[in-house]
């Protein structure tokens, strides 16, 4: 300790105050240069997409961890630089769209396969490598479950890509959050009759329309051949995240929690090795401290409701009211502490419930077991003035076990309506040291262009760079020639989403507290 210790004051630990510059601004001792950003050609057919979001890197060797592949999410897209669709011309815009533009918008959301490697200390992205591909809202995926959806056992696409994770076997998880917004939802009344309710954010069901079912799920990316499922047993709802753990017996357990507004966090547990179909998804009833079985089988009272164990699963967030489950404030991210084995949950907000500035969330599993039935709930950190950050969103640990962490704001917070967010500027990247005299201190090390979001934060395997996205630079333009944020500062003068590698020293520091002691 005393050694980690040392290392740390060599640390230069200085945070960065609030700003509302557009600029990637970063904490002295860092740098950063951008892999790739949208419109970026990774291939003869295809570019990278739009809003990218989550990021994983796999490198092809252990004993190599300078090239591999990148996995992006791309969640959303802005018709405006898209598309060059001017929703402010209409009052109805999702009726004014034409096919070649909602086809451009389908191909700019879902996820981006490219190799990158790095040389000289510079991350750069292997053009034209067989691995490199697009996932799109058309990509075909197959659904892992037996009986169909809709009559369906493949469906088209992945959308609203939001956060993931990554498999104890080493493949891509992409979750699909927002889905609503682009073929709808179907919703049930006091009958249990459905009803579609159309989506008139993007128009896509002018041109298409695929059943709201088939999206809401937890997607696996074969990184090899870039082939996807659907993973319907761990429920349907806007997926925020999905974090995995392998148990001693090969069993797996996994985390994920909905996004929404007094809506609910969830664990499945597998029953067969290395399985994400067969299992039980439970989720959480935090005030008793229990995961609560979404099992029609085992429960009356979705028996009453559900015709089948299918139906409990498409209609997740009903079934979880029906059995107990606590409403919570937006579950966004959700990471494992390495050294602990506690569970954080960052909670984003709650602005109905006057909860402007979210929490972190600890969960602590009965004796350490990630499949115990039982657990204690704990906030860990508040949001506000007080503790430096507001909406906590992605969360990453570091090699060492120092907390990092991304916030989410949305939208330019010096919009009058936003007061409460006046103070925090633009959204960042705050770092929670875990040893030291600044141990547990929230710690503001990189501030976001204008109307941006940072996401994804992943570290390389040994520890030397820090991958993050840069989400929506820009997004509240309504003048392409006149953005609200021009980074990267192209010569176009348009915003673009991208990612980039952070390097130097507090970074390199900060994991090399490592060689903890378990
Ligand atoms: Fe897409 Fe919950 O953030
Ligand atoms: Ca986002
Ligand atoms: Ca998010
Ligand atoms: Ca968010």
């Amino acid at each position: 300790p005393n050694e980690r210790l040392d290392v740390l004051k060599s640390v230069i630990l200085r945070g960065i105050p609030a700003s509302n510059k557009d600029n990637l601004i970063l904490a002295s001792g860092l740098s950063y240069h951008t892999i790739i950003k949208w419109g970026d050609t990774i291939n003869d057919t295809d570019t990278f997409g739009f809003n990218n979001d989550f990021t994983c890197f796999i490198p092809f060797d252990d004993n190599n961890p300078n090239d591999g592949l990148l996995w992006v999410n791309h969640e959303y897209v802005n018709p405006l630089f898209v598309s060059n669709f001017d929703a402010n011309k209409y009052k109805n815009p999702s009726l004014h769209k034409t096919k070649d533009q909602v086809d451009k918008e389908m191909y700019n959301v879902g996820g981006t396969i490219v190799r990158i490697k790095e040389e000289n200390g510079l991350w750069s992205i292997v053009k034209n490598d067989h691995r490199n591909r697009r996932i799109t809202a058309k990509t075909t995926i197959k659904l892992n479950w037996d009986t169909p959806i809709k009559g369906k056992s493949t469906v088209v696409g992945t959308l609203a890509n939001c956060s993931g994770g990554i498999t104890p076997w080493k493949t891509f998880i992409t979750c699909e959050e927002n889905y609503d917004g682009f073929f709808g939802e179907t919703i049930y009344n006091e009958e249990n009759i459905p009803k579609h309710i159309p989506s008139h954010a993007y128009g896509w069901e002018q041109f298409y329309n695929y059943p709201p079912e088939h999206y809401g799920w937890v997607v696996e990316v074969n990184p090899k051949d870039g082939s996807a499922q659907k993973h319907i047993a761990l429920g349907r709802f806007a997926h925020e995240c999905c974090t995995l753990y392998e148990l001693e017996d090969k069993r797996v357990v996994a985390y994920t929690g909905d996004d929404k507004n007094n809506e609910h966090l969830y664990k499945f547990v597998s029953s067969k090795p290395g399985s994400l179909k067969d299992g039980t998804l439970y989720v959480a009833n935090t005030i008793k401290g229990k995961w609560l079985p979404l099992d029609w089988a085992s429960q009356p009272l979705l028996k009453n409701k559900f015709k089948d164990q299918t139906e409990v699963l498409i209609r997740a967030r009903e079934a979880a009211k029906i059995i107990g489950a606590t409403p919570l404030n937006r579950p966004e991210d959700i990471e494992i502490d390495p050294i602990t084995g506690n569970i954080f949950v960052t909670l984003t907000n709650n602005k109905p419930k006057n909860d402007f500035h979210g929490s972190i969330l600890k969960i602590e599993e009965t004796n350490g077991a990630f499949d115990a039935l039982t657990f204690k709930a704990v906030t860990y950190k508040a949001g506000g003035e007080a503790n430096g950050f507001s909406c906590p969103d992605n969360l990453a640990f570091d090699l060492s076990g120092n907390l990092w962490m991304t916030s989410d704001m949305s939208g330019n917070v010096m919009n009058k309506k936003d007061k409460p967010y006046f103070p925090f500027k633009n959204n960042s990247l705050f770092v929670i040291p875990r040893y030291g005299k600044d141990a547990g201190k929230v710690i503001r090390v990189a501030s976001a262009p204008r109307d941006a979001e940072l996401t994804g934060p992943w570290f390389s395997p040994d520890g030397k760079t820090l991958f993050l996205s840069v989400q929506h630079p820009g997004e509240e333009t309504k003048d392409i020639k006149n953005p609200t944020s021009t980074w990267p500062f192209d010569k176009d003068n348009i915003p673009k989403s991208a990612v980039v590698a952070i390097k130097g020293n507090l970074i390199e520091k900060m994991n090399k507290l490592d060689k903890i002691e378990n």
